[in-house]
């Protein structure tokens, strides 16, 4: 075999491993907008909320943060501490705060207002991976505006 040959060969096997690391669904899902969430590792709601926008296309990227370290990514990135929730994502420029459910995020995207982006504070139960919607609590997604004050984004009614 010569080496031409070789790294040709080598070539067809990392783009095999490749496939089989990302599985069409995978493929399919990861299609819609890039969303990075920082995240407690040990948190069970947050990867809730992450599936529920994988299921809607968005293609999802976390990174594991806690603590003080969290605090501060949120306050940095212009998350005001009443509005503080679990997870923080980014997705198109945008900072969602916690668990804004899908439809909030897409009509943030197509009206794109001179925002920091969208909260739902603390953890409504109900809300997109806080459990069953039909038990839900009522709660306000709120605009996050660039000096730091908030206007309802749109409300969501006790089930
Ligand atoms: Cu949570
Ligand atoms: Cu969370």
């Amino acid at each position: 075999m010569t080496q031409d040959t070789l790294s040709r060969r080598s070539i067809l096997i990392a783009g095999a491993t490749l496939l089989a690391a990302s599985p069409l669904k995978a493929l399919a899902q990861g299609a819609g907008p890039a969303v990075h969430v920082m995240k407690d590792p040990n948190c069970g709601c947050c990867s809730a909320w992450i599936e529920i926008l994988e299921n809607d296309g968005f293609a999802v990227t976390t990174e594991p943060s806690a603590g003080t370290r969290l605090m501060r990514y949120k306050a940095d990135n212009g998350i005001p501490q009443e509005m503080v929730s679990c997870h923080t994502a980014r997705v198109e420029g945008y900072m969602i705060e916690g668990h804004v459910p899908v439809a909030d995020i897409r009509r943030l995207l197509d009206q794109r207002p001179d925002a920091v982006g969208l909260a739902v504070p603390d953890m409504p139960y109900g809300s997109p991976g806080m459990g069953p919607e039909d038990q839900r609590e009522a709660y306000d997604v709120y605009l996050i505006l660039r000096n730091g004050s908030t206007k309802v984004f749109s409300r969501y009614d006790a089930a």
